[in-house]
């Protein structure tokens, strides 16, 4: 069984929720999904997983949260080569750079090597009811992904 990180930055709930959705998705594909908030974690942590999903919310101007830098930071020190990974998040596009912070995770993960499964996930505010269908969907398709291969 996939044993799936699923790590997030979150100020007011949104990403979060985000991240719980995508979790129960693993799961309800057979999955382990293992939540954490990225300010209880270490990105070193990623090597007890076979797969990643990471997720914040987008601060300043297209920027990451202050919360998720020292992980970002440290997963400069990882090589990600095996690893299947995504990335998603919560945003506003009234911002001119909507969901700036998921682009980043993104591009973060394909320099340390990771492997970017699927397409990001961004969502405005927190998802409706259709939007939660695709957070569950996401996570489903990234556990699927993984077995596929593993
Ligand atoms: C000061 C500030 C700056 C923000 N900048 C952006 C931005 O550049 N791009 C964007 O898409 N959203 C931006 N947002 C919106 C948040 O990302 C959005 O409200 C998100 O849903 C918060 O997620 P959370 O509930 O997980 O904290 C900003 C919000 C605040 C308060």
């Amino acid at each position: 069984m996939a044993k799936v990180l699923v790590a997030y930055a979150s100020l007011t709930g949104n990403t979060e929720e985000i991240a719980e959705l995508i979790a129960e998705g693993i799961r309800q594909a057979g999955g382990e999904a293992v939540l954490k908030s990225v300010t209880d974690c270490n990105a070193d942590e990623i090597n007890n997983y076979d797969a990643v999903l990471l997720g914040a919310y987008t601060w300043g101007d297209g920027e990451l949260p202050d919360e998720f830098l020292d992980f970002y930071e440290e997963m400069d020190e990882l090589n990600l080569a095996g690893y299947k990974a995504a990335a998603f998040g919560s945003g506003d596009t009234g911002y001119s750079i909507y969901c700036g912070a998921v682009d980043l995770i993104e591009e973060k993960l394909k320099e340390r090597g990771a492997e970017v499964v699927q397409e990001s996930l961004k969502i405005e505010y927190g998802p409706n009811a259709a939007e939660k269908d695709s957070c569950r969907n996401f996570g489903r398709q990234f556990l699927e992904t993984c077995a596929a291969v593993s």
